[in-house]
């Protein structure tokens, strides 16, 4: 990978060097023998992403990539949408208002942060808090499926409408379908998971609150890992 134009973001320098903490430039990370080429136009060092060039107007605003946080072998991990403004500071998913509510819901279902996997179906910012693109979510579709496929989890829960019609592959109407499990294939493995409304429409409308709660709390203990499955740690997604 080369420090080409579409690396460098408004801070200058590339991602290479903002993400691995080296201020040596793209060089460092190439020859730090974790990162490896990923299909010639991003280099990726286990799950994480280290360089993308895929989304060239995204790859000119973005701060950085935001990669996936959490176990890297949790039994629940939550997909997002993609990473807004504060997210795109601090390199880490789910950090502003949303990420607020997501930490309250996750301690009402007796769990921390630290517990879960969170990541986003686009790991760069979309300017003015814009939806991504179709090609934007399919250009990094492959990212995913690799984060999903290492960490295994038993249960994906997909917060809000874009990652829910992305990974379902069709069209879902959240509210109403908020708490529902469904199958989603991703790369070459399927996954059990379920449809969530996203954290952010609780700040709108606070009637989504309950809704999200209850989803997070039954996400948990589907996955065995909630305050009061009662499966010892078993995930009950054998119930469905
Ligand atoms: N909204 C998302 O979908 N993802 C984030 O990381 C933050 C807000």
């Amino acid at each position: 990978m080369t420090c080409g134009a579409g690396d460098n973001g408004p801070m200058g320098g590339c991602d290479e060097a903002r993400s691995t903490g080296t201020t040596d430039g793209c060089r460092a990370v190439t020859d730090s023998g974790g990162a490896r080429a990923d299909g010639g136009d991003a280099t990726t060092d286990g799950v994480d992403v280290v360089s993308c060039a895929r989304c060239p107007r995204l790859s000119e605003s973005r701060s950085r990539i935001v990669n996936g946080v959490g176990p890297d072998d949790a039994d629940l991990l939550f997909v997002g949408e993609a990473p807004g403004a504060t997210e795109d500071e601090r390199g880490e998913p789910f950090v502003g208002r949303s990420g607020d509510v997501l930490d309250d819901a996750l301690r009402d279902a007796g769990l921390a942060r630290a517990d879960v996997r969170i990541t986003n179906c686009v790991r760069c910012r979309p300017p003015d808090n814009r939806d991504p693109t179709g090609e934007e979510l399919d250009n990094c579709r492959g990212h995913l499926g690799h984060e999903l496929e290492a960490v295994d989890p038993e249960l994906v829960v997909t917060l809000g409408k874009v990652p829910s019609e992305h990974l379902l592959g069709r069209s879902v109407a959240v509210t109403s379908e908020a708490g529902d499990a469904a199958d989603v294939r991703v790369g070459d493995q399927s996954y059990r998971a379920v449809i969530s409304v996203h954290p952010a429409a609780t700040l709108y409308d606070g009637s989504q609150r309950e809704t999200f709660v209850e989803t997070v709390a039954r996400a948990a203990d589907l996955a065995g890992i909630g305050d009061d499955d009662g499966s010892g740690g078993q995930s009950s997604l054998d119930a469905f």
